[in-house]
């Protein structure tokens, strides 16, 4: 395998590293802006030499962002050219036009580093769902969002010491609103929704809550309740009808996800078969999310071109009823759907998700966490 290589930062420099001893696959172009000299491969500012070169089969995208990766990406299929991506974002929002694009040209299109980052979810799934109906799919896919709710759990810091301390170990980036408000996350659930039903999720009927509005008290109340708070995403399929969403949930105490520490990740399906299957491990960083990009190039060299079928288009119908914890607002509606209080925080009785989403969208100052089912 001959493999021209966009992006030359953490994951890029990882894939580098970890392909130079092998004789199945060698990087042969980088493109990079910055001035770099690698000893085995040509680096370039553009991405035509890459594009043009006949020589080489396989793109990896390690750039990141929707803007040039999608037309680089987009023009590496047309070309002929197998992809293997570490961009969620990519995926989930260009679903739609690379997969079947992929299929039609007859190139390959993998992503096991886009969702779980170390952990070869992905490719565990595909495995999984060749022999079974999968029912249900999700979990704590988000270190970021992971290690500030342990770190207020266990150490009693607040949202904002927590979140700086995330962000000085490089886990947040500056601009953390991709990871806290779940956007991360629904990237990833909608991505392994379509690869466990064979669909592709409408993202309009996907909603997603984030952690930013939680604070110390919150935690508070929920350890005096026997809970942990966890950011967990939903991709159901029940009798063909499909649910998903993303939202701060409060685990039992001794559940698995109560106990995933740092920031890991803890990733679940349930297939008719097999029953419930956890991933867990290292959602991002060099070298963990390096090894599933070069995984992918192993698994196209063994001739596994993607997950599953490309499905219809499905919206997901949030009907499931769930209790939820609330702070920070209150109106009528909640009051009229109030079981007990806890605190200032009321719970409420069993109210659909889809609710809770639009209420907790026009109040943007409530922090919401389900309580697990
Ligand atoms: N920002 C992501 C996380 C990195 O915190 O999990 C990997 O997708």
């Amino acid at each position: 395998m001959r493999i021209g290589l966009l992006g030359f930062g953490v994951v890029g420099r990882g894939v580098y590293d970890l392909t130079a001893a092998r004789e199945d696959m060698t990087v042969v172009k980088v493109v990079c802006l910055e001035d770099v000299t690698l000893p085995d491969a040509e680096v370039t500012k553009n991405f035509q030499d890459i594009l043009n070169d006949d020589t080489i089969d396989t793109v990896i995208e390690a750039m990141g962002g929707l803007h040039p990766a999608y037309e680089f990406v987009r023009a590496a299929i047309e070309a002929g050219k197998n992809i293997i991506s570490s961009n969620k974002a990519l995926v989930a929002t260009f679903y739609d036009e690379l997969i079947p694009l992929a299929k039609e040209k007859g190139v390959a299109f993998r992503c096991t580093a886009a969702v779980g980052g170390g952990i070869g979810w992905l490719s565990e799934l595909e495995r999984a769902r060749r022999m079974q109906t999968i029912e249900k799919v999700g979990g704590i896919m988000n270190g970021t969002c992971n290690y500030i709710l342990d770190s207020m759990t266990r150490l009693g810091l607040t949202y904002a010491d927590a979140l700086s301390q995330a962000q000085a170990l490089g886990y947040a980036e500056a601009n953390p609103t991709t990871d806290v408000e779940g956007i991360d996350t629904w990237h990833k659930v909608i991505l392994s929704s379509n690869i466990a039903f064979g669909i592709s999720l409408d993202k309009d009927t996907v909603p997603a809550a984030g952690i930013s509005k939680i604070k110390a008290s919150d935690v508070a109340n929920f350890t005096a309740h026997g809970f942990v708070c966890k950011l967990i995403s939903t991709g159901k399929c029940v009798d063909g009808k499909v649910s998903a969403y993303v939202q701060p949930t409060l685990v039992k105490l001794g559940e698995p996800e109560s106990a995933v520490p740092a920031n890991y990740n803890l990733i679940t399906l349930v297939g008719s078969a097999s029953g419930r299957m956890s991933f867990f491990g290292q959602g991002a960083g060099r070298y963990p999310t390096a090894y599933n990009v070069v995984q992918d190039c192993a698994d196209v060299l063994a001739g596994k071109s993607f997950y599953a079928p490309y499905g219809e288009k499905v919206a997901a119908e949030n009907t499931d009823l769930l209790c939820y914890y609330v702070s920070g607002a209150a109106d009528a509606w909640l009051e009229e759907n109030k079981k007990e209080s806890w605190g200032d925080a009321i719970v409420t009785a069993p109210v659909s998700v889809e609710k809770m989403h639009a209420w907790r969208k026009a109040h943007p100052d409530a922090f919401i966490a389900a309580l697990a089912e």
